[in-house]
């Protein structure tokens, strides 16, 4: 890996630390002009029962739904993080590789924190992970060679990315959302950079069949993202959303590409 690409990543996130509890406004109150999801990711939006809800009934689906997002996101750094500390057994301390995990390790567990604190400030009800997500989840963080498991990574930070980069666009956005998708965003591109050097050694020689499972690893994780960040409404605890939509919707898994797109 360029060690010279690496210090630089490390210098960064040294001299210019984020600190959630300072740079997200956390006593700023929802105004009435914002909203905690921009419309084009709302995951039912364009679907026929859509126009039955009323404004109220789509903000609690808004909120639901990030605070979900939210979750899924926290739980999976927990895993990376699980991940980056086996990673390092095999590193040399002073290898700028170990000393950029550590900076990495530093800042998912911060967002980890500020997740869960937007969470609690939403009073928010995520819903736990399915057993499959769990399983898997814990199964790959555990078992999963580098390659594999740095491939989940990026897929979901790519995601992540993409996501925050709407929400920040939102010109509606909660100001408090808002500053967390910049923090996070800004953190996550050190991450996906020191990712993509770490997978470029392993792609650049890989012949057709590795590709074909680094490919197909990275599908099924995309999946697995769309299925853990939107859950089916119906199984939202308190949800106050109509229980004649639930019904209708209650076989169907309420989920979207807008919401990743
Ligand atoms: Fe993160
Ligand atoms: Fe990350």
């Amino acid at each position: 890996m360029d060690s010279i690409a690496i210090e630089r990543l490390i210098k960064i996130s040294i001299d210019k630390q984020l600190m959630p509890e300072t740079y997200v406004p956390w006593d700023n109150k929802l105004a009435p002009q914002e909203h905690h999801l921009p419309d084009h990711l709302v995951s039912i939006q364009g679907l026929e029962e859509f126009s039955e809800l009323t404004k109220e009934q789509i903000d609690e689906i808004r909120r639901h739904e990030v605070v979900q997002f939210m979750y899924s996101y926290a739980w999976g750094e927990g895993l990376l993080n699980v991940f980056l500390t086996r990673q390092i057994y095999n590193m040399p301390p002073e290898s700028p590789e170990f000393r950029f995990i550590i900076r990495e390790v530093i800042e998912e567990s911060r967002h980890q924190e500020m997740f869960l604190r937007a969470i609690r400030e939403l009073k928010g009800e995520p819903l736990p992970p399915t057993r499959i997500h769990s399983f898997w989840g814990r199964f790959a963080s555990k078992w999963f060679p580098g390659p594999w498991f740095f491939l989940v990574a990026i897929s979901s930070e790519l995601v992540a990315d993409e996501y925050g980069r709407h929400v920040q666009n939102d010109d509606k956005m909660y100001s408090v959302l808002s500053k967390i998708a910049e923090l996070h965003q800004i953190e996550e591109g050190r991450h996906i950079t020191f990712a993509k050097q770490y997978l470029e050694k392993h792609f650049t020689n890989a012949g057709f069949i590795r590709r074909s499972v680094y490919s197909t690893i990275f599908a099924l994780n995309i999946y697995f993202i769309r299925t853990m960040y939107v859950r089916q409404y119906s199984s939202a605890p308190e949800s106050r959303i109509p229980k004649s939509f639930l019904k209708k919707r209650a076989n169907t898994t309420v989920t979207s590409s807008r919401t990743i797109a």
